[in-house]
């Protein structure tokens, strides 16, 4: 099967070309698809910073076409949304110095978390605002990746079943499936992480700091369980609500291509990816941001 490697495209400088790009939405649930832009190093002007900022928070994610970063530049662009944070651990691998970004490559058997709804690190008690993607290099058939509006998944509920979940607490855990860190870490370093990262709790129901919507706050790959429930009441709660996140009504598809970058709030939207490019390479780039 061919590969397809994201290539350095023709770029026009951002500065002299100021609002030449456009914002249009992508799919009915959510997302934004950002296109014309070219960025080329440094600060971004500060009105296009503003539109893509309040773009990503009203649409909950932006979509940008091959060639408005290049590899090199990714993490530079990405600090116009706030501080970097380049994570490790436990099961995402180290940042090395020369991508300044962890990467995401399919033939390390640790992305199978991946492929599992998640928040990125909502098993730590401060989860970053942001993500990023960059395809480096994509199947040419498969391995979309998921993302799923848990802000609308929350609007979508019953009301009387909303108010009650919001006086519910929840736990979550790195390792709360208990089906993955056996399998990929040694016995000492499984050890390590769970000394370094106990279990967390939140409340189901969180508000967006900055917009002031609900979204339902809980994971099929990081939530453990409800406190304070029997544990029929807690899985079948659970179970409820990773469904109204699974929900096609609340979903966007996205189809990779070399190059293209895709930037989410982590307080709006879960994500999955989709492991059905076989034996197809498949490797971004990621950097989270607070
Ligand atoms: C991720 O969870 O960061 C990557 C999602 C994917 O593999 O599509």
């Amino acid at each position: 099967m061919p590969i397809l490697e994201a290539e350095l495209l023709d770029k026009t400088p951002l500065r002299d070309t100021a609002q030449t790009f456009t914002i249009t939405p992508w799919q009915p649930a959510l997302g934004a698809v950002v296109k014309g832009l070219r960025y080329d190093g440094g600060a971004i002007p500060e009105e296009t910073r503003a539109s893509l900022k309040k773009a990503l928070l009203d649409h909950g994610l932006l979509t940008f076409e091959p060639g408005t970063v290049t590899g090199q530049d990714f993490t530079e662009f990405l600090e116009a949304f706030g501080d970097v944070v380049l994570y490790s651990g436990p099961l995402t691998p180290a940042v090395s110095a020369k991508t300044q970004a962890n990467v995401v490559d399919s033939t390390d058997k640790r992305v199978a978390r991946n492929y599992i709804w998640h928040i990125d690190q909502a098993f730590r008690p401060n989860p970053p605002n942001y993500t990023a993607l960059l395809g480096k290099i994509v199947p040419e058939f498969g391995g979309d990746t998921l993302f799923s509006n848990a802000v609308l998944a929350y609007e979508r509920l019953d009301p009387l079943f909303a108010a009650y979940l919001e006086t519910l607490t929840v736990v979550h855990y790195w390792d709360a499936t208990g089906h993955m860190a056996d399998r990929f870490l040694d016995k000492e370093e499984f050890a390590r992480q769970r000394a370094l990262n106990a279990p967390i709790e939140t409340s189901i129901v969180r508000v967006h700091p900055e917009t002031g919507r609900k979204q339902l706050f809980v994971n099929e790959s990081y939530t453990t369980y409800i406190k304070g429930v029997s544990r029929t009441v807690s899985q079948s709660l659970l179970t409820i609500l990773f469904e109204a996140i699974k929900s096609p009504e609340v979903q966007g598809r996205f189809h990779w291509t070399p190059g293209a970058l895709v930037l989410w709030d982590n307080r709006t939207v879960q994500h999955r990816g989709i492991g059905d490019f076989a034996s197809q390479s498949r490797v971004f780039h990621r950097v989270c941001i607070n």
